[in-house]
């Protein structure tokens, strides 16, 4: 099974991601590859009408882009993991780069929110990765390693988590790590996740991917999937991207 994975992050309107989600459904996609969008909060009403409408409910699962760690309480502009099961979810994102640095989002913050997300039955996409220094100073595999300590509470069910290794320095810049980057760091991952007991959990890869790299990364046994930010606004090429999954 691949996994193909759109992150919107804070953009489309609500013409324009109906738009999107009716040209993805243009895309043949085999029983091999599972899609999943994670929409901005308020489009995620929209996506879920929309691809029951045109059929695609059964062939696109739909996510958060975050959650909050408490079931619900007085935390203005957050939204709770149920509220996210009751919009239509079966994922969330969690630990996403963007989150842990504009938000100074903790591991242990991480951990919480991973830990009440599945315990309200959502499957958790945790992204984990270096920044540039930490890459050029040859730490890159320490980071990863202990991001993923850090973010993996004591209780985590494998069957509801994937991985999503992120390098920062690669997220909407254009560059691409390596076949070789990708392959020794997806190694390192599943390794650590097979030593602690997490066996089968997917590995995916995001950072730059576009339908010119996708059968390149998509083709190394250590990539379970990709998960696709700034192309996976156009249908083109998220479409191509997921073409690329069926060889
Ligand atoms: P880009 O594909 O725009 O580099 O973004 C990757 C990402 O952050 C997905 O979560």
């Amino acid at each position: 099974m691949t996994i193909i994975a759109s992150n919107w992050k804070m953009n489309l309107d609500r013409q324009s991601a109906e738009q999107l989600l009716v040209e993805m459904a243009s895309c043949p996609v085999g029983d091999k590859v599972k899609r999943i969008v994670f929409p901005s909060f308020t489009l995620l009403d929209l996506a879920r009408a929309t691809r029951e409408q045109i059929g695609l409910a059964n062939h696109l699962a739909l996510g958060g882009q975050d959650c909050h760690a408490a079931a619900n309480g007085a935390h203005t502009g957050d939204v709770s993991a149920a509220m996210l099961i009751e919009s239509g979810c079966q994922w969330v994102l969690v630990g996403h780069s963007e989150r842990r640095q504009n938000h100074k989002e903790s591991s242990a913050t991480i951990a919480a929110k991973l830990e009440m997300a599945q315990a309200e039955g959502l499957s958790v996409m945790l992204c984990v990765g270096e920044n540039l220094a930490e890459r050029q100073s040859g730490h890159a595999e320490a980071t990863v390693t202990a991001m993923l300590s850090g973010s993996l509470p004591h209780k985590v069910d494998g069957a509801k988590l994937a991985i999503a290794y992120e390098p920062v320095w690669a997220i909407g810049t254009g560059m691409t790590a390596t076949p070789e980057n990708v392959m020794e760091m997806h190694q390192a991952i599943h390794k650590y996740l097979k030593n602690s007991g997490l066996n089968d959990v997917p590995v995916l890869y995001g950072g730059s991917v576009n339908p010119e790299n996708a059968n390149t990364l998509l083709a190394l046994e250590q990539v379970d999937g990709v998960l696709v930010g700034g192309a996976s606004l156009d249908a083109k090429s998220i479409n191509a991207i997921t073409l690329a999954a069926e060889i």
